[in-house]
């Protein structure tokens, strides 16, 4: 049997997946993937080819340039994880940025975005061991993940914390455009007709607006556990 499990996270813009997902890759020795960063990667490379901006999207241009998009994680061991490498540029702080947040939820509702990020996903998760957050995850990566969650927070602690992980980068931005980000991706990603973001049946909803990271690891923890017991 193997005895490396999958573990999918799903959930809303900043409900603290990733936090989660590093720390229990990390203490069961499994392999971590932000697979957002993959889309942030692809709208980092859309924007900086004039494919997306505010005001237009062109598709059809992205499309066609898929096939000149290559995405790596390498692992950082100085920081102790995986960064996003844009066709051999490291982009994992240009990819956090505001302005990509505000880019990537129409890029992410694009089907052969998602179709190409899903194979390379489900590739990366082919020998089990895999903590793997986003949006997707449990309900089209990997419908039979091991163990699935969901994660929610009200729109205003989520912001909250958006806004002091940007402002400790020393981003120059404002609450009030956090909050409308948060709700406007939570929007977008919830409505778009392939893959949208919803809870998969058989995912357990961690509710982590008044919980804790220590509480929210333990019981997690207890949840692994009990699949090998
Ligand atoms: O860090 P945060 O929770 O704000 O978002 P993220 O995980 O970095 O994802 C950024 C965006 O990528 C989301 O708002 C979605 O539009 C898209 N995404 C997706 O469509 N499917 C995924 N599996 C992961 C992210």
């Amino acid at each position: 049997m193997n005895n490396k499990i999958t573990i999918a996270i799903d959930g809303f813009s900043s409900t603290g997946k990733s936090t989660i997902a590093k720390l229990i890759a990390n203490k069961y020795n499994y392999i971590y993937v932000d697979s957002g960063a993959m889309y942030r990667a692809v709208t980092l490379f859309a924007k900086n080819n004039n494919f997306v901006s505010k005001a237009f999207l062109n598709i059809e241009e992205l499309v066609n340039n898929l096939e000149n998009i290559t995405l790596s994680f390498n692992f950082n061991k100085e920081f102790g994880f995986a960064e996003m490498f844009l066709n051999g540029v490291n982009v994992e702080n240009e990819i956090r940025t505001l302005e990509v947040s505000q880019l990537v939820s129409k890029v992410a509702a694009i089907s052969e975005v998602r179709k190409k990020l899903v194979a390379e996903q489900q590739k990366m998760g082919v020998n089990g061991g895999v903590v793997m957050d986003g949006r997707d995850i449990g309900t089209v990566v990997f419908p039979k993940a091991d163990l699935k969650l969901f994660m929610t927070a009200s729109a205003d602690k989520r912001a909250t914390r958006r806004y002091k992980e940007l402002l400790d980068r020393g981003d120059n931005v404002s609450f009030d455009e956090i909050l409308f980000n948060v709700q406007e991706r939570d929007r977008i990603d919830s409505t778009r007709k392939d893959s949208p973001l919803i809870k998969a049946d058989d995912a357990i909803e961690f509710d982590n607006s008044d919980m804790g990271i220590t509480e929210q690891f333990d019981r997690i923890c207890a949840l692994v556990d009990r699949k090998f017991s």
